[in-house]
């Protein structure tokens, strides 16, 4: 018999209440499920902080990328993206698969999105209709600052487009007040849910490009959510992942109880054992300094050693599951996670397992220096 802890950086922990909701099906034209919807659509109003009208689609958090381009844009439509992480690299890929004129800002894995790039290439082009953005690169482990970038978008008409997949529940994200028109998310990172459900928040300024925009669309039609949506009780146009919505209403009502401030500092305080755990144990870490996200620490592989081999060992010898690198890092760093539903022990049980997993594996750490650091943040709060 094997414990499991899934410490990855989505999916994430599934707190047993949120899990439990899951176990009685409700038919989704029913007045029941009505009212469970319109408090999760309520919700995530809540923890996008927003007034906007948020999309709920049935997919992953992909799923809310691609709608969001298809619903906005036509094809030709100059965009600029930044692209430095696995994630940024999707949205240029959609951005070309429907024929957008990409503009393609590439910055270093690890290093963050620099604004005065964005600065540049609307000065060099006046007629871009939308910058495309990550907030937290989960593939780097490095954070974007949204506000700034949604300052100078602000000031054109372009449209500003964020993915906050893995940031949202987890780190601050303010959609009205740093401007963001189309701001994506899933259910499986910050907001402790199974995956298969994606949402995107959507201001006035794109439902204005929206009803010009001509990339094909169906499943993820957003007129035809809001349409949906706009019913009372409210309803999805197709069947909805009806258990993953009831999850939901029970993992909403768990931030809301903590309140998002309080969420915010756990991420915060998490993220900070994780990185002393990290220096003390004498790793180097993937993003610099001023950059590192809340949401997971990135760390280069010792030396000789395969990242995904360290995976395969925590997960098959000790049931714990991290993450390796992706795209480019692959093979050479591994990410610690600390989103979601986390507590301190998690914390530490994921550095104790990877201070052995190390050791076994032939790298010279010092056991108990990670626990050691990470336990004394922990304590000093
Ligand atoms: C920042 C970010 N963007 C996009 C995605 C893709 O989301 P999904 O796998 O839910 O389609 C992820 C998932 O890991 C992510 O972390």
């Amino acid at each position: 018999m094997k414990k499991e802890y899934i410490f990855t950086p989505g999916p994430t922990p599934v707190p047993h209440r949120v899990g439990l909701s899951q176990v009685r099906m409700v038919h989704h034209r029913t007045a029941e499920f009505g009212e469970i919807l319109a408090r999760v659509l309520d919700g995530l109003k809540f923890v996008f902080q927003t007034d906007n009208e948020v999309m709920l689609l049935t997919s992953s958090g992909t799923g809310g990328m691609e709608g969001a381009i298809t619903n906005c844009f036509s094809q030709g439509d100059k965009v600029v993206v930044f692209a430095g992480g696995k994630f940024g690299q999707r949205l240029v890929e959609l951005a070309n698969y429907f024929g957008l004129d990409t503009i393609e800002i590439q910055h270093g894995w690890g290093d963050c999105a620099d604004p005065a790039d964005l600065e540049k290439a609307l000065e060099a082009d006046p007629g871009i209709k939308g910058v495309f953005l990550t907030q937290s690169e989960t593939s780097t482990g490095v954070v974007n600052d949204v506000e700034a970038f949604g300052r100078i978008v602000k000031q054109t008409d372009a449209l500003f487009l964020v993915d906050a997949i893995s940031g949202l529940g987890a780190v601050d994200f303010r959609t009205d007040e740093w401007g963001v028109d189309l701001a994506i998310s899933g259910s499986q990172k910050g907001l402790m849910t199974p995956p298969g459900v994606a949402f995107v928040a959507v201001s006035d300024k794109a439902w204005k490009a929206i009803d010009t925009a001509t990339l094909p669309r169906y499943y993820f039609c957003f007129k035809a959510a809001r349409a949906s949506q706009s019913k009372s009780p409210p309803q999805t146009p197709y069947t909805p992942a009806i258990t993953l919505v009831q999850a939901l209403d029970v993992a909403i009502g768990m931030l809301r109880e903590e309140g998002l401030a309080n969420v915010f500092a756990r991420h915060e305080l998490f993220a900070r054992a994780t990185r002393a755990a990290v220096e003390a144990l004498g790793l180097r870490f993937v993003a610099s300094d001023h950059n590192r996200a809340n949401v997971c620490t990135s760390v280069w592989s010792p030396e000789g050693l395969k990242s995904g081999d360290l995976v395969k060992h925590l997960r098959n010898d000790y049931g714990v599951s991290i993450a390796g690198g992706q795209g480019q890092l692959k093979g050479k760093i591994f990410r610690l996670g600390h989103v979601g539903y986390f507590d301190e022990f998690d914390i530490v049980t994921q550095v104790a397992a990877l201070e052995l997993g190390l050791k076994e594996l032939g790298v010279p750490v010092e056991i108990g220096a990670g626990v050691s650091a990470a336990m004394k943040v922990l304590a000093e709060g």
